[in-house]
This record gives C-alpha cells, structure tokens and sequence, in this order.
C-alpha cells in the first residue's frame, strides 16, 4: 500500500505530521546528529527575540513524576545572530524551518518577523505568546483575548507566510484564544505550551527552581492536551498542532484523532533524540495495518 503520511498547515505541506517543538532542539545542530532532520516534517526553533537574552538564573530545570518543569526564561542569540550563525547550518536540510518567535511588546512582535520573514529558509512563523517564564510578555498576552487578537493581527500585516500561534493551556477556556486568533488571520494554532507547576525541597523549604515556578512539560500534560486540542476542534474550524507529553507513535495517532493535523515533539527529545525518526517510521506501520492510506484522514476522526 502507498502511504501518504503528508500533512497540511495553511499554505504549507509537510511531508509528515512530526515536528520538533520549540525550545528542546536549539537551533538544529545537536539533534541532527541523531535524526536525520530531512525526514521530519518540520523543525521550529527555539524562541527568538529580537535582542539576545540570557533567560533565567539557574536552577532552571528539575524533574517531576512523568515530566519536566523549567524556567529557562527564552534565553536564545537573538534575531541578528541567528540569520547570520544559525541559518546557514539550517539552510544544509531539505526541512521546513518554522521561526518561534517570542516578545515583551507588541512592537518586538512586529520587528523580530519583519526581520525574519526577508529569509527564504523561514517557511513559517509561530507566535509564542504563552511562555509562562518570563515576566513580560509570555503569559500576560497569552492569558489576554485582546492582546493575542491584536498581536496576530499586526504580525499577519508583517509577513506573507503562514502564521501559528502557540496558544497557552492556563487558560480556563481555550478555543475562545483560537477563535480570537483565527478571526485576526493566524493559518493555524499550536496547543499546548507548558503548564505553570512548581515543586519545593522538603529540606531546605527551598523552591526547586530559583524562578519559583515553571512550565510542566511530558507524559504528564498530554491528557490535558489532548482535551485542549479536541476543545478547539470542536469549536473553530482552523488548523490545530497538537503539542504535549508525546512519547511515541500511538500518542501521536490519539492527538490526530483528537483534531491535531501535525504535532510537536518536545521533552522526549531530552529523553531520545533519536526518537522523532523512528516515530515516522511507526506510523507508516500503523496505517499499513489499519489500511489509512493518508494519515491527514485521521484527523478530527474522533467518534463522540
Ligand atoms: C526546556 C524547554 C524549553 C522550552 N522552550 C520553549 C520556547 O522557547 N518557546 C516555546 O514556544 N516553547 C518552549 N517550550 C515548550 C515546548 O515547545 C512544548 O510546548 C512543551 O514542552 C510541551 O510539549 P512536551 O510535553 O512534548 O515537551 C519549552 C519546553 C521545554 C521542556
């Protein structure tokens, strides 16, 4: 049987629904020693700024039960060092390269993809407006209808390529952002970013992560991703990437059902780098046994 395993964003086709979620590749180079990046649906890189930032003192990572929490604090080269250090070494791959993009203000937004879009290499652009490390930006745009509206819209007026917007789970109602996104021109949402958890030293009373709080992230989230991704499915008919707690193959088959037409990898990178290609692999294996011969007809196939 010939499997079709590509997937469509908006105006962008990806040759399968695996991509790598912000923040848990850098910019490429240390994955690509252990998955072959030409056979990955798409990459997305770490959140830029338009200035360098250093992000958070340490601690800025601990382990939880089934999952992760950090506070990096989107540290990251900034937009001038990454087109000329970084894209050259990403310019080697045949992968679309999607640009994260994280902001203090509205004009930051603006700024970082007007700079950004000038780059052939850069197929699309997500919009982190949901980091829940930092103190501007991040979350106080992403937990704001009016702020995630306007900001979708005046990026939308920046650039002609397809715009994502990485949506926030700590929200109480989620498909009202996607909506608000959709409504302002965004291509599609991705869902979720991390969770906001904290964990203490029972010793020293001590936060474990000197940020206090961080993002939760694996195993542990994807249930309340996968609901999130299935609430904007049923309400807003967009594009959804559904992002959290994927493990291997069959998790990516239960975002897909659930509404996702591509999904992100992100902690299990830490865990196997090599992971993402053999992911592939499986799922050409799944639907050969259950005769899907495109895997894009999986998604929103859920049965209520
Ligand atoms: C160490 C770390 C750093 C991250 N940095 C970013 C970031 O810079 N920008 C962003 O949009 N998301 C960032 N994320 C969130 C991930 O892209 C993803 O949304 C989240 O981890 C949930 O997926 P997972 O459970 O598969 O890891 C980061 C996650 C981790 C674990």
């Amino acid at each position: 049987m010939n499997i079709d395993l590509s997937v469509k964003i908006g105006s962008l086709t990806l040759r399968n629904p695996i991509m790598l979620a912000s923040g848990t590749v850098g910019y490429g180079n240390e994955i690509s020693e252990f998955t072959d990046l030409n056979k990955l649906g798409a990459i997305v890189t770490k959140s830029l700024s338009l200035k360098p930032r250093k992000g958070n003192p340490p601690q800025r990572i601990t382990e939880t039960p089934a999952g992760m929490l950090n506070a990096i604090g989107l540290a990251n080269v900034g937009v001038e060092v990454f087109l000329k250090e970084k894209i050259p070494f990403l310019k080697k791959f045949d992968v679309p390269l999607v640009c994260n993009i994280a902001a203090s203000t509205i004009e930051e937004y603006v700024e970082c993809t007007r700079t950004l879009t000038r780059e052939e290499t850069i197929k699309a652009f997500e919009i982190n407006i949901s980091c829940p490390n930092v103190r501007e930006g991040g979350l106080i745009f992403g937990n704001d209808l009016n702020a995630v509206a306007k900001i979708t819209d005046k990026v939308r007026s920046a650039t002609d390529k397809p715009i994502i917007i990485k949506l926030s789970p700590n929200v109480s109602y989620i498909a009202t952002f996607a909506k608000a996104a959709k409504e302002n021109g965004a291509d599609a949402v991705s869902a979720i970013n991390t969770l906001v958890g904290t964990a203490f030293n029972i010793i020293t009373r001590k936060p474990k992560l000197q940020n206090v709080t961080g993002g939760l992230s694996g195993p542990a989230i994807k249930p309340v991703a996968i609901a999130k991704v299935l609430e904007i499915s049923r309400e807003v008919d967009i594009p959804i990437i559904g992002i959290g707690g994927i493990m291997d193959w069959k998790d990516v088959i239960e975002f897909m059902i659930a509404g996702s037409s591509a999904v992100q990898i992100g902690t299990l990178n830490f865990i196997d780098p090599s992971a993402p290609g053999k992911i592939v692999k499986d799922l050409e294996g799944y639907c050969e046994k259950m005769s899907v011969e495109k895997i894009s007809s999986l998604t929103a196939s859920y049965i209520l």
